[in-house]
C-alpha cells in the first residue's frame, strides 16, 4: 500500500496524459505555450475568479502576491503556528516578520479569536492556511482584515477543490494561492502552483513579477522572478482537472469511511458545517502517535506526520519570534497528529484495512 499512489493515477489516465505531454513536445512551446493559457482559463472557471495565474510552485505562488503588495522589511504578517513552512518562510524571505497565531482544535486552522490581539501598527496582512483540505471561516477573517485595513491571502495549497459556504476555496479572499506539487489533491509531475484574484491591477503586477518584472519583451518595470509554470505541467494538469471532481468525491467517501470505522479512541478530523474538505490529508490525533506509526508500518501501512515541529520552534525563525511564547493547540497537534493513506483513487478495501488495523492495534 502507498500513502499517496500516484502511479495508480497515471495508469488510469495514461493515454490522455501521454498525448498531452507529446503534444507539448511536438509543439516545442515549452514556455508560455497554449496549454498554459488553456489551464489558466479552466482554473479561473473552476474557482470562479477573474484571474488564475499559473506559476512554478506553491511557494512562488505565495511570494508573488507578497511582492506585489510591496512587503517591506519589518512589516508584520499574521499566519498560523501549525502548518507547512512555506507561508511563514516567504514572509521571512522578504525580511518581513511572520507573527504566529495558535490554531483551532476544531479545524486545525488559525484560531480566529486570537488574531486581533496580534495586530499592531506594522501589520500588513493575514495569510490563512486551509490546512489538510478545509478552509477556515474566511468570512470572519475577512471581517477582521477589513476592520484593520489589511489584505488576506488564503494559502490553499492543500484545499484546492474544497468549498466554504458553497463557494470554492481560492475565491473568498483578496488573493489565494495553491500548489500542484505531485501529492497535492490536484498535482502535476513536478513543481507547479497558481495564484487567484479578482483584482486586475494586482494580477498584472503578479504576472509581470512571474517573468522578471517584464512589462513587454526586455522592458522591465520591476525586479522579479523566473516563476513560470512549464507548459508540460499545464498540459498534464489540464487532463487531471477533467477527472478532479470524481477524485474529490472519492476522497470524501474514503474520509467518511475512515470516520465511520475508527472509534473515539482517536481524535477524528471533521469538515465543519458549511464546508467541504478535499481531504488533502486524513489526519487523526492519537496520544501514542509514534508507537502507532511504527506498528502500522510493520503491517505495511505507511503514514505521515504533518507536522512534527511547530513553526515558532523552527530554527529558521529564531531571530524573529517572541521566545517562549506558547502555542498550546499547535504544540499538542505536533505531538499527536498522524496522517493516514489518502489519495484520489484509494479503494474502500484499503481504507477498511487501515482503519480496522488501527482498531485492532488499539485492542492489543
Ligand atoms: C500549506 C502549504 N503551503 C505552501 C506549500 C508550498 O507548495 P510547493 O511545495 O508547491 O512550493 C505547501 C506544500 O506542501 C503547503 O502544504
Amino acid at each position: 500500500m502507498q500513502f499517496c499512489d500516484l502511479n495508480r493515477q497515471y495508469q488510469k489516465y495514461q493515454t490522455e496524459i501521454d498525448q498531452a505531454i507529446n503534444g507539448v513536445i511536438a509543439s516545442s512551446s515549452f514556455i508560455n505555450g497554449q496549454a498554459i493559457l488553456d489551464l489558466e482559463k479552466s482554473l479561473s472557471g473552476f474557482v470562479g475568479v477573474k484571474h488564475a495565474i499559473t506559476c512554478s510552485s506553491g511557494t512562488d505562488a505565495l511570494l508573488l502576491p507578497l511582492m506585489a503588495y510591496g512587503i517591506e522589511p519589518n512589516d508584520e504578517i499574521i499566519c498560523p503556528a501549525f502548518s507547512f513552512i512555506a507561508s511563514a518562510s516567504m514572509i521571512s524571505f522578504l525580511k518581513a516578520k511572520p507573527v504566529f497565531v495558535d490554531v483551532s482544535p476544531i479545524d486545525f486552522n488559525i484560531q480566529i479569536s486570537k488574531i486581533e490581539e496580534k495586530i499592531t501598527s506594522k501589520t500588513r496582512g493575514i495569510i490563512a492556511v486551509s490546512l489538510f483540505g478545509q478552509c477556515p471561516d474566511l468570512d470572519a477573517i475577512n471581517a477582521i482584515a477589513k476592520k484593520y485595513n489589511l489584505w488576506v491571502i488564503e494559502d490553499a495549497a492543500q484545499s484546492f477543490g474544497a468549498t466554504l459556504n458553497g463557494k470554492p476555496s481560492c475565491s473568498h479572499t483578496d488573493v489565494a494561492t495553491t500548489s500542484f506539487f505531485p501529492a497535492k489533491p490536484l498535482g502535476c509531475y513536478g513543481d507547479g502552483g497558481a495564484v487567484f484574484t479578482n483584482d486586475s491591477e494586482l494580477a498584472v503586477r503578479m504576472m509581470r513579477l512571474r517573468s522578471h518584472g517584464q512589462e513587454k519583451r526586455y522592458v522591465h518595470s520591476h525586479i522579479g522572478l523566473n516563476a513560470r509554470m512549464d507548459t508540460i505541467q499545464a498540459a498534464i494538469l489540464g487532463v487531471k482537472l477533467k477527472h478532479f471532481n470524481q477524485e474529490i468525491e472519492n476522497r470524501q467517501k474514503a474520509a467518511a469511511l475512515y470516520s465511520s470505522i475508527l472509534d473515539d479512541s482517536v481524535l477524528l478530523p471533521e469538515a465543519v458545517e458549511g464546508r467541504t474538505s478535499v481531504w488533502a490529508q486524513y489526519t487523526i490525533g492519537v496520544a501514542n502517535r509514534n508507537e502507532l506509526k511504527e506498528k502500522l508500518l510493520e503491517k505495511g501501512i505507511p503514514t505521515a506526520v504533518h507536522y512534527p515541529l511547530i513553526l515558532p520552534k523552527q530554527e529558521a525563525f529564531k531571530s524573529q519570534i517572541v521566545p517562549n511564547e506558547k502555542f498550546e493547540v499547535a504544540q499538542l497537534f505536533s505531538e499527536t497528529v498522524l496522517s493516514l493513506p489518502m489519495h484520489g483513487l484509494i479503494s474502500e478495501n484499503e481504507v477498511e484495512f487501515v482503519a480496522n488495523t488501527i482498531i485492532e492495534l488499539g485492542n492489543d
